[in-house]
Parts: C-alpha cells; structure tokens; sequence
C-alpha cells in the first residue's frame, strides 16, 4: 500500500501528548522518520518503541520551548540525525483558563513563551533548513479561540490569534520556496491538557463529554483520530498547492 510520507522527515513540537502523538505514530506509518520534540522522555520512549516495533523510525530532542535557544536545538539536531526537514507540526501549547480581568503577568508570559514566541523560532529554524531543502510543509495548531476567544481565555486567544498570523505570513512570503503553511483549527478534545484543565475545574472525563455533547452543534467532542488524517494529507505532497489555508475540524463549533 502506498506511504503518503515516504522518506520524509516529520518534526513534530509536543509529540509527547494528545494530537501530537497521534501525528508521530500516523507519520511514521505513512512511511515517514519522525522527531518529536517535548519535555516528557518517559512518553516518548513508549511512542518510540510502537513507531520501531511497527518498522518505522523516529527519535526524541528533549526540548524546553520557554528556551528559544532549545527551538533551534530541535531542527540542528534532526538535521544532524537525517540531513532535512520537510515537514513541521506546531502542536504544542498552553491552555489557562482566566479572565481578562484574572490575567496576570507572569501567566500571559508563559502562555505567549510556548504558544507564540517558540513557534516563532521553531518556525523560524524550520524555514532555514527548508529554504535549503527545497521547500517544506509547516502546519499550525490553532483555535477557533484565534478570533475572539471565550471570556475566560484572552490570552490563550491573544496567542492563536498571533500564531495565526504567523501562518499567514510564512505562506504568503515563502510560497515562492515552495514552503507551505496552514493553520489547522482544532476544535474541543479529551487530551491530556483538556483532562488536566477540566480536572481543576472538577470535571471529569465523563463530565466533560457529556457537557461537550450538549455544547457542541455535532453533538461530540473531536477525539485525537478527527484531527490526524487532515494533518498528513497538509504534510504530504497531494496538498502540494495547498498554502494559507484553515482547515476548521471543529464539529461546527465557532466562538463569537
Ligand atoms: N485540547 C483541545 O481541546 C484543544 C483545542 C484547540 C486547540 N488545542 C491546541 O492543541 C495543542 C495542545 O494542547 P492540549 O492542552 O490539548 O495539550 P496536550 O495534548 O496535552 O499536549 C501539550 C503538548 O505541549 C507540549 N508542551 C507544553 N509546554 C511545553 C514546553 N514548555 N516545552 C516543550 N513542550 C511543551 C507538551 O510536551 P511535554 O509534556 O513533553 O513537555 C505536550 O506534548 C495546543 O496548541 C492547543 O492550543 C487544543
């Protein structure tokens, strides 16, 4: 059967967790090497051994995106390891719930640190090796909070609202390198960091699903295997025209 992502080298910023993980293991059975960046080695470790045990390749670059200098770190060492990038997939984020009003200092810092400023320099690095390798696939983790945003979520909005614009800037401005850039707004899934949110707020998982049922207009929350499929075919060459787009795999949900 035919591998989307044959040869191709896939880094993917929080592939420890959630989304993140689906697209490593997905990846790297389409056929592609897989480098996940992230913090958590023991989570990792075990996506490596299915990634190995299913024949494929990969490895981790433990990577602390409140470093810029570990953003850099991520693609030198893939480079390092298998000589080019021709996709990035920026997944990871924060997510703190708090009003306007509630925000402090050091909360918006730390949201902007992860969800902007490092997929600023990942992008940044990414761009560089792509330049080289004769273009690229680049895919953004975004929101339907990028327009507006719940009340208890400014900056977390404030973020993906930059990320957007990030993504429109790389595909309108490095079309001409034949690098791609899309914007993938993800609507509302049980990921580890949703569950951890929900848990502060005494909600479980079962809780969760139920309120999400009621919330949402497709009545279900998006699991993790709604949002993979899209991914690989931006990662691939069948979207070799695609740029600038945003690829809504929200179930209809809209904030306004
Ligand atoms: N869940 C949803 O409903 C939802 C909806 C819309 C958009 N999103 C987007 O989905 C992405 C993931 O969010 P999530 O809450 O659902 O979390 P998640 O699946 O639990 O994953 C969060 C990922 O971010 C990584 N990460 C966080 N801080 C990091 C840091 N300082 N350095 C390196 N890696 C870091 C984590 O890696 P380590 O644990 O290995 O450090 C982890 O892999 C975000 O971009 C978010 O905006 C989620």
């Amino acid at each position: 059967m035919e591998q989307i992502l044959q040869d191709k080298v896939i880094v993917v910023s929080g592939g420890t967790k959630g989304v993140g993980r689906g697209i490593v293991l997905e990846s790297a059975r389409q056929g592609a090497k897989v480098v996940i960046g992230g913090r958590d080695q023991a989570a990792a470790d075990r996506i490596l051994e299915q990634v190995c045990a299913a024949g494929g390749e990969g490895s981790f670059v433990r990577t602390d995106l409140y470093k810029a200098e570990d953003c850099a770190k991520l693609f030198d060492e893939t480079i390092a390891r298998y000589g080019k990038v021709d996709g990035f997939v920026n997944y990871a984020g924060l997510l703190p719930a708090a009003t306007l009003l509630d925000s402090t200092p050091e909360l918006f810092d730390n949201t902007f640190s992860v969800n902007i400023r490092a997929a600023f320099f990942c992008t940044q690095s990414a761009v560089r090796y792509m330049q080289k390798n004769g273009g690229g696939s680049i895919v953004m983790f975004g929101s339907p909070h990028a327009w507006c945003g719940e009340k208890d979520r400014p900056v977390y909005a404030c973020s993906k609202g930059a990320l957007l614009t990030l993504s429109e800037h790389v595909a309108h401005h490095y079309a001409v390198d034949q690098i791609r850039c899309n914007f993938v707004t993800m609507g509302w899934v049980p990921t580890e960091g949703e569950l951890a949110l929900r848990a502060t707020q005494g909600m479980d998982n079962s809780a969760l699903h139920d309120f999400a049922k009621d919330f949402l207009p497709m009545g279900r929350m998006q699991e993790i295997e709604d949002h993979v499929p899209g991914v690989i075919y931006l990662l691939s060459d069948y979207a070799s025209q695609v740029t600038g787009a945003n690829l809504r795999v929200t179930g209809g949900f809209y904030i306004s």
